[in-house]
């Protein structure tokens, strides 16, 4: 196709609503919810009015080019996965971290093969790793995070545990922004908007400590042979209820500021990446707040007071592409709500009342089933124990041989 002539540079600029509502919690700031008013708004003025950012291609491009995209893998159908890379913008740097299995049929070969190949296609950066790899083990093991190792030194398995090789891999790689997108997702257009949204949060708040979580505006469901598009989900309506029950008793202000308690979907900068404990199985993001909270709300006493001075910043963007992913069906989602409830019953900063409320809740649903407590989940110790010297230099000596496929 001959290249139009063109009467300088074009800027494609993206839309979004600025936020009207804060919560100031500490050292915390958590935004209200943005809309995205145009995901490509032509190349009109520059200049942004009290309501609306308007955030330019380039500076959209310039975070991209400082971004990781973790992409954790257990069994997909390669097409998915394929779908889900082909939505992931060209500057960042993907890094698919996979736990599918390399026998009897070698799951993993195939996805490294699939992925090899599009990479040398499309030129993208790729990163594969295996989540068991016994390199990646030995660099935990070096550095002094056997937190994550099972009884045979072997990284455990778990979308979290994913999460976290992931984490550590972006800082391997010198990136500053870190974003995850699940691989089971249909719409590759989906996938660019949240990389897109990504930016764009971090454009807007260019802080150290940068927080960016996706709601989706909703998701598809059949409904007596109609399509239903459902806004929120069980799960995150528990979650999000609990946590701002949780700020208003703090504030003693009722609040509904938090709509994004678990949202898969969200991006940080890998400097508070590195500060943040995970916790395991469904509870991950949901933990994420709290952990914020228990370290920058100044609720607890023992507060360091320079940890303290750091600001950090949630951002709260609602997208707009429909949310699909692989149906595994929905047996689990009871123990995804218990899941996101117990990490914020068993925090240290769960008052008395608002573990009254998690249990009253856990019995509404539960029944005569329901425990006296809700189990604990495990949480991985912040990575600020973790040596990343030690880490990185095991990364150097054992990944570039076994398990990268296209690097940057
Ligand atoms: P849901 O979307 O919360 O119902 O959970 P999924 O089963 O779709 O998992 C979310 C994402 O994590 C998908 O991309 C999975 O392929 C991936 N995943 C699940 N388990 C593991 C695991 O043990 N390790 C890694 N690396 N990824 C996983
Ligand atoms: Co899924």
């Amino acid at each position: 196709i001959p290249r139009p002539p063109r009467a300088g540079k074009t800027h494609r600029i993206m839309r979004l609503e600025i936020p009207r509502d804060c919560e100031r919690i500490g050292s915390l700031q958590i935004y209200g919810l943005q809309k995205v008013y145009e995901l490509d708004g032509g190349t009109g003025p520059h200049e942004n009015d009290s309501m609306v950012e308007r955030v330019p291609g380039e500076v959209l491009h310039d975070r991209m080019r400082e971004m990781a995209i973790v992409v954790p893998v257990k069994n997909e159908r390669l097409k998915l996965i394929e779908g889900v890379l082909v939505g992931i913008p060209s500057p960042c740097q993907v890094i698919v971290v996979s736990n599918s299995p390399r026998g009897p049929v070698d799951r993993f070969g195939l996805e490294k093969e699939a992925l090899e190949n599009f990479g040398r296609f499309t030129g993208k950066k790729i990163l594969v790793v295996h989540q068991k790899d016994p390199g990646l083990a030995q660099a935990f093991g070096n550095a002094g995070y056997e937190h994550l190792l099972d009884e045979t030194g072997i990284v455990r398995s778990g979308k979290a545990e994913g999460m976290i090789v992931g984490t550590l891999l972006s800082k391997w790689l010198g990136k500053k922004y870190l974003g995850f997108v699940d691989s089971d997702n249909y719409f590759p257009g989906a996938v660019q908007e949240y990389v897109n949204e990504y930016a764009a949060g971090f454009a807007m708040n260019p802080g150290k400590n940068t927080f960016v979580r996706i709601s989706w505006h909703s998701k598809p469901k059949v409904m007596e042979n109609n399509l239903f598009f459902a806004k929120w989900g069980r799960s995150s309506v528990n979650s999000n209820a609990m946590l701002n029950r949780l700020l208003t008793q703090f504030s003693g202000f009722e609040t509904e500021i938090v709509k994004t308690g678990n949202a898969g979907e969200h991006a940080l900068t890998v400097d508070l990446a590195l500060k943040l404990e995970y916790a395991a199985g469904y509870a991950v993001e949901t933990h994420h707040y709290m952990n914020l909270l228990e370290q920058y709300g100044g609720i607890l006493e023992t507060t360091d007071p320079d940890v303290l001075r750091e600001k950090v910043t949630i951002c709260q963007i609602e997208s707009r592409n429909p949310h699909m992913h692989e149906s595994k069906g929905d047996d689990h989602v009871e123990d995804m709500i218990d899941a996101s409830l117990s990490v914020i019953y068993h925090s240290p900063i769960c008052p008395e009342l608002l573990k009254r409320e998690i249990m009253d809740n856990v019995r509404a649903r539960r029944g005569e089933a329901a425990p006296a407590e809700v189990a604990p989940v495990r949480v991985y110790p912040s990575l600020s124990e973790l040596n990343l010297d030690e880490f990185m230099a095991g990364c150097d000596a054992s990944l570039n041989f076994n398990a990268v496929t296209v690097r940057a």
